[in-house]
This record gives C-alpha cells, structure tokens and sequence, in this order.
C-alpha cells in the first residue's frame, strides 16, 4: 500500500441494511434510492443497500440502487448459502461496482443454531466464499459476533475466508460487548498473526449497546482497520450502528491524533440525516453529537457572547462543516418565491417550477399562522410535499370539539376520488374523534403501528410535526404532515399513510421479509 492509502480509510455505509432492519424504521422502494443517492453523492464508499433474499422488496431495492449509482461499490448481505449468494449476485451484478458480502455467526452461541462444530462450520465458510468469489471479484465476509469468538478459532476462519479469496474481512461487534482497548488489540492480533492478512481490508463494525461504538470504530481503525461500517444518526437494532457523522467528523477534527481521512463531503451531513430521520420515522435526539438540534446550539444560545469574540471558544468544528446554515430565523410574510428558492438550496432541497409553486402556497398559508418562520419549519414543509399519485384521499374540512367536558367529536369532509364525503365521529381524544371520522369514510383493517408528534420550533405557536406508520397484510406505509393545529396535522399524516396504502394495494407485494439475517440456517 502507498503511504496515501494507508491513510485512506473507506466508509460503508449500511444505513439501507442493517439500519433499515431496526424494528419500524422500514423505508419505501422510492425512500432507499433517494438515500442511496444521497450517500453517493456525499462520496460513501461502499453502501450496503440491503439483503437481497429477505424479499421481492429488498432484491428490488438493491437491484435499483446497483443500477443508478454512479460511484460507490453497491454491496448486498447473504448468509452462507449457495441460495442467498446466487440472490444476491442476482441483484448487485447490475452495479458498476459490485460487492458480495457474505456473513456466518462464529461464536460458540451462534455456532449452536445451525448445529455446525468448529470443522462443519469451517468447510462452509470455505465453500461460500469460495462461490461467492467465483461470481464476483470483491467479496467481504464477516463472522458474526467475532468479538465473542474464540481468538484461535477467529484467526483460523478469517485465514480460510481470505484463502477462499475474500477481500475484505468485516469484524463485527454484533452485540455492542467490546470496548475501545479491545477492540483495537482484536484488529491488531488479526493483523499480526494471520497468514494473508496484509492483502486485505480489514473492516470494523461496531453495535451501540454500550455506547461504544464511535470509540470502538476509531480504535480499530488505529491498530489498522481501513473500513468502518455504519449508518446515518446511527440507526440500526437496539441501540444502532456506528454514527457515520460521529466517525468522519471525529477524524477531521481530531486529525492531529488520527491522521485518517475519508472521501466524506462532511457538509452534505446534516441533509442526509434530515431525510433518513424524516423517512425512517426515528427523530434524532436533540442532544445526538453532530447532528442533533442542540449540537451547536450556542450559536443562538447562552454561549453568544463568547463566541461572538472568538468563536473557538466554545467550537470545535463550524456548523457549516456539517451542513448547517444559520439557525436563526429566516423568513416571514413577506419573503418571496426567490428567497424561499434560495433558502431551501441552503438546506439542500432543490426544486423544479412545480414543486416551488406548491411549496411557496404553503409556505404563505404558514407565514400567515406563524410570524416567525425557521429553518426547521421549512423542512417540516419539505416533509410534507406529497407524490401525485398519493392524492386519492384529500381532506376538504374538519371541525374538533374537545376539552374537559362531553365527548370528544370530530366533524369532517373527506374527498376520495373526486367525491365529497361527510361523517361525525366521536373518540377518546380529539385525535382519536377525528380518526374514526377517517376510517368511516374509508374503512380499512390496517393496524396504526406508530403515532408520533414532534414540535418543530419552540412556542405555543410550533408547528407539530406528526409521523403515522400502518401496516395491512404486511405492507408498511408511513404518513407524515406538519401543521400549526396538532389534530390536522394528525389527521392528514394518517391520510398521506392511507393513501400510500391504496397505492401499495394496487401495486401488490409486500413487506414482509421471508429470512433475517439471524436466520442463520
Ligand atoms: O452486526 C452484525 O454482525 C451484522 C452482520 C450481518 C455483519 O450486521
Ligand atoms: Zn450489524
């Protein structure tokens, strides 16, 4: 390797993968290809764009995504089967650059599903990359909880796989058990004392569980991992994966002490993690290093005066590093269509003449409710810009009564294919008045799986930011909407939700994944 590329370290991004395997955080076929172009846009490495046999929807995202992108390799996860490596290759060999990654879980508690002794399991490792290898030229393979695998037993299945013609070697801390010490020392023994070691990449993916992951991925890369596997905010089961925002911008930070670099547009961050936030339907915590709300929140906050004289008082990195632009308030009645155009570029959205026109009506209907409007009630706005072809289902009207006093009711005017429909409905709740008014009018056995309300700025006069997921027959919608009023907020997210239902049903599939990857099988 030149000196240059010991430096380098790659970024594999699996926010598509393992971050869309965390319960509820199910994305659309549209959703996975806009952030997979977003990912390579901002010059990820390698993104992980899903498991090709866990379903028709998972192969067909990853299908597409091998297709569109321009630049980085497009990986797909397989177990150790000849079925899911053929799937798999299936999908990704569509990819200017394609990647097969192939996993077994080593450890003694994973050696025991599939009943395979430290041989058994051996000879299968040997046959799968084996196979894999011979359809494609860049394989990854990966023993699952290699932090709880016997060190001996590690060092003999990682030789076989790079024998078998493995060129990247994952080393997964699937259970968020290791620390950064040990994390560091497993990458550094595997390097030392396996034969072939120096002709690979040794990557490092780290679990949350503990907290550790960040501190975990920069030790590995110390001792001489060259890839970090992770998602955007962190996504993923339990805790989440490794934050890609935390490992890229501690190395540019940090650089005096860790001279790595990746091929990260840093200030593309914080619209990416915007997005999968907005399309996973898991906020990001105000106070998530990077890209949380209060992550630089000195910039209008109790910390203006020093940093006013110097602003390395209280930064170590600058809020536009990472994307953002001024967080104060930026717009109000009588902005026009040119600085809302402008505006929105800051934040990342660009927009054709159309969809400016729907958004600027919006955005006076909202200026004429709210004086001041902020950077997070425009992309509140930009959430809630719907697809043409989910309109089947249009509020008209709605009237609520609530309050301490008789029932809660609801009075609404639906207009469901060009025909008015009018219903009243009580509930426990305004919210829940006004969703049986919906359902009157649109029966349906979907099942609400997550109802969340967010406010997007501060004050009595916030917008309320409302995510509705439903599932019916396994297929997974979510509805989102962001309005002053919390119960129209509630009531046209649960209708965006139903309309993408309707559009589902018509298309057929669903979401159900046949396997998980902890089928080990
Ligand atoms: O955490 C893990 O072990 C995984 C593997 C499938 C690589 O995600
Ligand atoms: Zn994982």
């Amino acid at each position: 390797m030149t000196k240059q590329e010991q430096d380098r370290v790659l970024i594999f991004d699996t926010t598509l993968r393992d971050g869309e395997q965390s319960p509820g955080a199910t994305m659309t076929h549209a959703e996975k290809l806009e952030i997979a172009s977003l990912l390579d846009d901002m010059g990820v490495d390698i993104i992980e764009a899903g498991f090709p046999i866990a379903s028709e929807g998972d192969f067909a995202a990853v299908s597409e995504i091998a297709k569109q992108t321009q630049n980085a390799v497009i990986c797909g996860l397989a177990r150790a089967q000849f079925g899911d490596i053929d799937r798999c290759w299936e999908a990704v060999k569509h990819a200017k650059r394609p990647r097969i990654h192939t996993f077994i879980g080593t450890s003694p508690l994973h050696r025991a599903i599939p009943n395979l002794d430290m041989d058994q399991m051996a000879e299968r490792i040997h046959e799968t990359v084996t196979h894999a290898r011979n359809l494609c030229d860049n394989v990854q393979w990966s023993p699952m909880d290699a932090t709880r695998t016997e060190l001996d037993y590690l060092y003999r299945v990682v030789e076989i796989a790079i024998k078998a013609g493995a060129t990247t070697i994952n080393i997964p801390d699937t259970v968020g058990y290791t620390a950064p010490r040990e994390s560091a020392d497993l990458i550094r023994k595997l390097i030392e004392n396996v034969p072939g070691a120096d002709e690979v990449i040794f990557a490092t993916h780290c679990h949350n569980d503990l907290g550790m992951a960040t501190a975990n991925s920069l030790a590995a890369v110390e001792a001489g991992a060259r890839q970090i596997e992770c998602t955007i905010n962190g996504l993923g089961e339990r805790a989440g994966n490794t934050a890609l925002e935390e490992v890229v911008m501690a190395l540019k930070v940090r650089n005096d002490i860790m001279p790595y670099r990746t091929g990260i547009d840093s200030t593309k961050i914080m619209n990416i993690s915007r997005r999968v936030s907005a399309v996973s339907g898991f906020l990001v915590q105000p106070n998530k290093a990077i890209v949380g709300k209060n992550a630089f929140a000195h910039e209008s906050g109790i910390h203006q005066d020093g940093m006013l004289k110097n602003a390395e008082t209280f930064e170590i990195m600058r809020p536009e590093d990472v994307g953002l632009t001024e967080t104060n308030i930026v717009m109000g009645k009588h902005s026009g269509r040119a600085a809302l155009r402008s505006k929105l570029e800051d934040l990342g959205f660009t927009l054709g003449d159309n969809q400016l026109k729907d958004v600027f009506v919006r955005f006076k209907e909202l200026a004429d409710r709210k004086k001041e409007i902020y950077e997070d009630d425009l992309i509140a706005l930009m959430r809630t810009t719907t697809d043409p072809e989910e309109d089947r289902i249009k509020l008209v009207s709605m009237h609520v009564v609530c309050g301490t006093e008789g029932p809660n009711q609801a009075r609404m005017t639906l207009e469901v294919e060009g025909k008015e429909h009018k219903t009243e409905q009580t509930g426990d709740g305004p919210v829940d008045a006004a969703f049986n008014c919906v359902k009157a009018i649109v029966p349906h056995n979907a099942r609400l799986q997550l109802y969340q309300v967010h406010a997007v700025t501060e004050g009595t006069d916030a917008q309320a930011t409302v995510s509705v997921r439903m599932e019916e027959d396994g297929r997974i919608v979510t509805g989102q909407s962001a309005d002053t009023d919390t119960v129209v907020a509630s009531v046209r997210a649960y209708i965006h939700a139903l309309n993408r239902l309707l559009v589902r049903r018509a298309k057929g599939g669903t979401d159900k994944r046949e396997v998980s990857y902890k089928d080990v099988g």
